[in-house]
């Protein structure tokens, strides 16, 4: 995923509401953005937000969809509404193809065919692996964490967990997991000045970053064929369905969405759960009074609140009527899955922290559609399974100051991360 290498916008046009997916508008004050979505989702359609970008000659137009409603029903009528660059702003350009242009930015056929091959894959009986891995890598770090004590959450903890869980499953070695960190940050976050220098070239980061990825996986690949072992890895260059398999270019921007949507996101559910739970101090104390009790509908909780993924996009493919508004074919839009989790159509009392709200049916993974995440059910087990571990061992651990965000308007992603127990 490379959405937001694009230099900020050069300004909002007279009368019209602040750029969606510029990056600034996201580390701005947070309470500028409750503002901004509380009053966009009062009107009675979604709102044509219409930006001056730097590098294109016209006016950039997007629509925001801000409401629950809208989101569920676009996701849900994939022939009306393409995903085809969904996790980018202007569009895919045609050198990242080749790292980028997996299912997540595809449409039908392509995508049943890549989904079905790679469902498999990811069957009922790897999810039963995952569980055991993520039960003896979650013990690991929160003992490394105790020996070491207080101090950084973020790489050790909330990284490494995503990291090694679906590192173990890969097969990759422990010793290429900074590899990995290093690349998917660079990746996720080209424009954080904590990530890259603001000399550098943002777009030649990503490349470089892809590359070196796209280089590993192949490898890899090339030696589970030759050598299979009972991992991931060999089963998807052995996956086979109809006798159609992956390409290498599949495999290539496959394992790029594996690792960027498995560990960035995941990551960052893993450090919004600490602050979350450090700011609201009664439903730290219910989660520990019972922690079988409400783990799940804590999981849930902090997946609304944090949003790690703050949109994708669709374009019209024809004219056609959404919840009573036109759309003209070509129109862009983003789902803005932040807002709809603070819908108060849909959620009573949106900007509470309750870990037994219920019911709770959230976007963070996108909504019921054939793209819904593929990874759904591991990143729930992955928190719900390290906070076990954290709160037996530690359970005095909390945020220690404030989180430091990434510079970016895809992902709600925490950099910098103190603990304290
Ligand atoms: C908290 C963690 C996660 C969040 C918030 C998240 C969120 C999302 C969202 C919003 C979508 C797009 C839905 C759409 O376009 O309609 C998506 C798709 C996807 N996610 Fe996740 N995800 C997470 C974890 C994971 C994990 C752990 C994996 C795999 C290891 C994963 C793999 C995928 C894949 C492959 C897709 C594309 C599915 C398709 O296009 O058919 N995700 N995710």
């Amino acid at each position: 995923m490379s959405p937001s290498q694009r230099t900020p916008a050069a300004g909002p046009i007279a009368d019209e509401p602040a750029d969606l997916v510029d990056p600034l508008f996201w580390s701005g004050p947070h309470g500028d953005r409750v503002e901004t979505f509380e009053r966009l989702r009062a009107q009675p359609h979604p709102v044509l937000v219409q930006q001056r970008m730097a590098g294109l000659s016209s006016a950039f137009g997007y629509y925001a969809l801000v409401k629950h409603a809208d989101i569920v029903e676009v996701s849900r009528r994939p022939r009306d509404f393409s995903s085809t660059g969904a996790t980018s702003i202007v569009g895919l350009p045609a050198e990242l193809y080749e790292y980028y242009g997996s299912m997540i930015n595809m449409d039908n056929p392509e995508h049943a065919r890549l989904r079905r091959i790679v469902a498999r894959v990811f069957g009922r009986e790897t999810v039963a692996d995952f569980e055991a891995v993520a039960d003896r890598v979650a013990r690991q770090i929160v003992d490394g964490l105790v020996a070491r004590g207080p101090g950084d959450f973020v790489r050790p903890v909330a990284a490494e967990m995503p990291i090694a869980v679906l590192g173990a499953m890969m097969g990759i070695p422990t010793e290429d997991h900074d590899f990995l960190f290093v690349r998917t940050n660079q990746i996720a976050g080209p424009l954080d000045p904590a990530v890259a220098s603001p000399e550098e070239d943002s777009n030649a980061l990503v490349m470089r970053a892809s590359q070196d990825l796209g280089d590993y996986i192949t490898e890899l690949g090339r030696e589970r064929a030759a050598r299979p072992r009972d991992d991931l890895i060999t089963k998807l260059v052995r996956a086979e369905v109809d006798g159609e398999k992956l390409t290498r270019q599949e495999l290539v921007s496959f394992f790029i969405l594996l690792v960027i949507a498995g560990m960035e996101t995941t990551r960052n559910a893993i450090s919004h759960a600490l602050v979350l739970l450090t700011r609201h101090p009664d439903q730290r104390e219910l989660l520990l009074s019972d922690y079988p009790k409400y783990s799940a509908g804590a999981v849930e909780e902090v997946l609304r609140f944090a949003t790690p993924i703050n949109w994708m996009r669709r374009v019209a493919t024809r004219d056609c009527e959404m919840n009573g508004h036109r759309f003209r074919r070509g129109d862009r839009m983003f789902l803005f899955y932040w807002s709809a989790n603070r819908d108060e159509e849909v959620f009573a009392d949106p900007y509470r922290f309750d870990i037994t709200r219920a019911p709770n049916p959230h976007l963070a993974f996108g909504s019921l559609g054939p793209h819904f995440c593929l990874g759904a059910h591991l990143a729930r087990m992955e928190i719900g399974i390290l906070y076990r571990e954290l709160l037996r061992s530690l359970p005095g651990i909390r945020a220690d100051g404030e989180p430091r965000r990434l510079r970016s308007s895809f992902l709600e992603g925490i950099t910098e991360l103190r603990c304290t127990f």
